[in-house]
């Protein structure tokens, strides 16, 4: 195949190795007719470049992403690196003439995401944020089941994402603490897009929000025998109210580090008058449907491997997280080429943006303890 899509990695950690993996099995995607292959990463920390040195396809290493963008053998960058690095290094990809494969969230606050949305229409480069849970078979049962028809009046929904880690006080503090590194929006940024892509691909756009945002831990061991400082949200429960077909409804965003017992569980749930959807990573292979006939009933379908991208991956086996990241990578690949059709795409710059609006007014309704308008898209 000598369609091959050559991608570099800036941000080796947890998922820049995650991105690895990803190309390092594209070969089981079935049929797909691009070919994608990892061949430069860019990270700070010589163990990790050392860590990169057993992928056969990369050819430069760097600890310099500046050295990085200048190679022509790249045709895309994945971002994965501290939030308050995103908008610089966002930008400096796109001005490298490089499409973007960008981690979220988008930029560490609303001006930031504005900046990046504007700079990827200018430069005319494809570019997408991530958000990879909806691409499991369970979560693409319930937006199929959104779009038939079958719920009727819409009543509800809820759309969440809980860790539990963080319960542990004695968990050491990193980036993804701290306002600085991680923003003031804290856990919604590292959890919020994922709970609105869903739902904003629905056509689910909150109108207003009332929020309640929890600093429960405020300090933790900063690895060297002290303490520090521990300032980003731990829990958002963002309420919120949508408009649909001229009637209010209720939409509940929830990003949480510290649920207890979960640990890393998206989950969907839309409930209309006739008929609802339910998914969970916390029970992978259950779609539960709700029908209203004569009796209600709750059904549950045991699911298989109903990719969307077909993979060689036999049809009854489970998918996990590295499944749907691949699925995600496909469906960017795929959309990039032109060839996504009625399959979901990864979140656009306009969805990204939009979720930055709501976070910022979640911040306002939380300062003001009152709800607070979500600007319309601009
Ligand atoms: N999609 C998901 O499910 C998911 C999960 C976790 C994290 N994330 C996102 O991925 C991004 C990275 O998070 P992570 O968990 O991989 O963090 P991490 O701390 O494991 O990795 C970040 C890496 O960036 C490197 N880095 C820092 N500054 C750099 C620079 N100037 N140039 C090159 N490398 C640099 C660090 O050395 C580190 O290895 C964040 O945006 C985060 O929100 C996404």
């Amino acid at each position: 195949m000598n369609n091959t899509l050559r991608v570099g990695i800036i941000g080796g950690g947890l998922m820049g190795r995650e991105a690895a993996s990803a190309f390092g099995r594209w070969f089981v995607l079935d049929k797909f007719p691009v070919r994608a292959e990892l061949v430069a990463v860019c990270d700070l920390q010589e163990s990790l470049l050392d860590w990169f040195r057993q992928v056969p396809t990369v050819r430069q290493l760097t600890r310099d992403h500046r050295e990085l963008l200048r190679n022509p053998d790249i045709d895309v960058v994945y971002v994965a690196v501290p939030h308050n690095l995103h908008e610089a290094i966002y930008l400096e990809v796109l001005a490298a003439g490089k499409d973007l494969l960008a981690e979220k969230p988008f930029g560490m606050d609303l001006a930031a995401a504005r900046k990046i949305r504007a700079a990827a229409a200018a430069s005319g480069r494809f570019v997408r944020c991530s958000s990879e849970f909806p691409f499991l078979p369970g979560a693409l049962r319930v937006l199929q089941f959104a779009r038939s028809g079958r719920l009727g009046k819409l009543i509800e929904v809820h759309s969440c994402f809980w860790h539990a880690s963080d319960l542990d006080p004695t968990k050491p503090v990193n980036w993804k603490r701290q306002v600085k590194t991680c923003g003031e929006i804290g856990v919604m940024g590292d959890l919020g897009m994922h709970v609105v892509h869903v739902p904003f691909r629905l056509g689910y756009f909150p109108i207003r929000v009332y929020a309640q945002l929890q600093k429960v831990y405020t300090q933790r061991p900063d690895g060297k025998g002290g303490m520090a400082e521990c300032d980003t949200w731990d829990n958002a429960l963002l309420h919120t109210d949508i408009e649909v077909d001229g009637r209010e409804v209720p939409v509940r965003f929830e990003t949480k580090r510290l649920a207890p017992g979960a640990t890393n569980t998206w989950s969907i749930e839309i409930l209309g008058t006739d008929g609802g959807a339910r998914f969970s990573t916390a029970e992978p292979k259950s779609f539960w449907h709700f029908e209203r006939n004569k009796e209600q009933t709750w059904g549950r379908t045991d699911l298989g491997f109903q990719a969307a991208f077909p993979t060689i991956t036999g049809g009854i086996f489970e998918p996990g997280f590295p499944d749907c990241f691949l699925q995600m990578w496909a469906a960017y690949v795929a959309e990039r080429a032109g060839v996504l059709g009625d399959r979901l795409g990864c979140v656009t710059p306009d969805e990204a943006v939009r979720s930055h609006e709501l976070f910022a007014a979640a911040l306002e309704s939380h300062r003001t303890r009152a709800a607070v308008a979500v600007p319309k898209i601009t």
